[in-house]
């Protein structure tokens, strides 16, 4: 189920990230929210696409979602730089939360790759409000890449912010230096790019966090991951056979070659893109299928999953 929201305004925070503000249209408060939220946003050229809630989930009168600009878009975020104004209505679904905070905390570490700092933002918001212990480091680029200057430079959250400019996947020993050592109450969340993110992950590990301390986020399928491999994709009514390299998702290359599968969040979680399989095994990346559909090896979404075999067979 949708709903109608008013885009109130528009603002360039730092290079290529635009926040939008999202109100009620008759000015009622909107659907309340938890930190790590996210909504899904309905695109006016037919495209899905999810993003974190960023704003303080103490706030019911607005949402505010930030976009990268992605130069490897294929819709999603070019849209809504290029078209999307103040004044504009969206369709935009009720707040769901897949990242949500742990339920007891003595302390907690938020780690931020780029456009990620987005749901670390509201959980930052949330640990102000019940007064937690947190240090949110954001690492990006470059100080022309810092979105939320504005905010982060204020006097309750200064203080618990730090900037990372340097490569912190080439250099994961750097990590160390805030990353505390474990305590059971102690909980690492981090959001950004699945290198940055498997990282941080094994830093974390290396000096005793438990898996149940360690909490991600990532809607996009990376699709540029070196764990992908290169397979095959054969079109049962046809047979004609295609290459699907490392760094390209499988409709994508159908559609390169006149085979269009239906998608919308290109990101495995709505469904649209659901695909028999006749033979071979799947590799699952979505979070949409359940685990018993996953296992029954049948069905794929093949906007984001791959292939653990050299060859699948797709009923089209
Ligand atoms: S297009 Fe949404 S799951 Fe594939």
């Amino acid at each position: 189920m949708t709903m109608t929201v008013l885009v109130e305004r528009t603002e360039t925070l730092c290079n290529g990230i635009k926040l939008l503000q999202l109100i009620h249209p008759e000015g009622q408060n909107l659907p309340t929210f938890e930190a790590g939220a996210h909504i899904d946003v309905h695109l006016g050229n037919s495209l899905m696409r999810q993003y974190s809630l960023c704003n303080s989930p103490s706030e019911q009168h607005r949402y505010h979602i930030a976009v990268l600009e992605d130069a490897q878009s294929r819709g999603g975020s070019q849209y809504v730089h290029q078209h999307i104004q103040a004044g504009q209505t969206l369709q935009i679904s009720a707040p769901r939360n897949v990242f949500s905070l742990a339920q007891t905390h003595s302390k907690a570490v938020l780690l931020a790759g780029g456009i990620g700092i987005t749901p670390l933002l509201a959980m930052a918001e949330q640990f102000l409000v019940n007064q937690v212990d947190f240090q949110l480091v954001y690492c990006c680029k470059s100080p022309e890449h810092i979105a939320f200057t504005g905010r982060l430079s204020q006097p309750d959250l200064r203080d618990k912010v730090v900037f990372v400019h340097d490569d912190l996947i080439s250099h994961p020993e750097l990590l160390q230096a805030f990353l505390p050592s474990a305590h059971e109450h102690h909980h690492l969340y981090t959001c950004g790019p699945n290198g940055f993110m498997q990282t941080v992950f094994a830093q974390a590990k290396s000096i005793g966090w438990q898996d149940a301390q360690l909490h991600q986020e990532s809607f996009k399928a990376d699709l540029n991951t070196q764990t992908h491999r290169h397979f095959q994709i054969q079109i049962a009514s046809s047979g004609d056979v295609f290459d699907i390299p490392a760094t390209q998702s499988i409709t994508q290359t159908l559609e390169e070659n006149g085979y269009f599968i239906p998608v919308s969040c290109e990101q495995g979680v709505c469904g649209t893109c659901i695909t028999h399989v006749i033979e071979g095994e799947i590799e699952h990346c979505d979070q949409f299928l359940t685990e018993e559909e996953k296992a029954s090896n049948k069905i794929f979404t093949p906007c984001c999953s791959r292939a653990k075999s050299d060859l699948l067979v797709l009923d089209l």
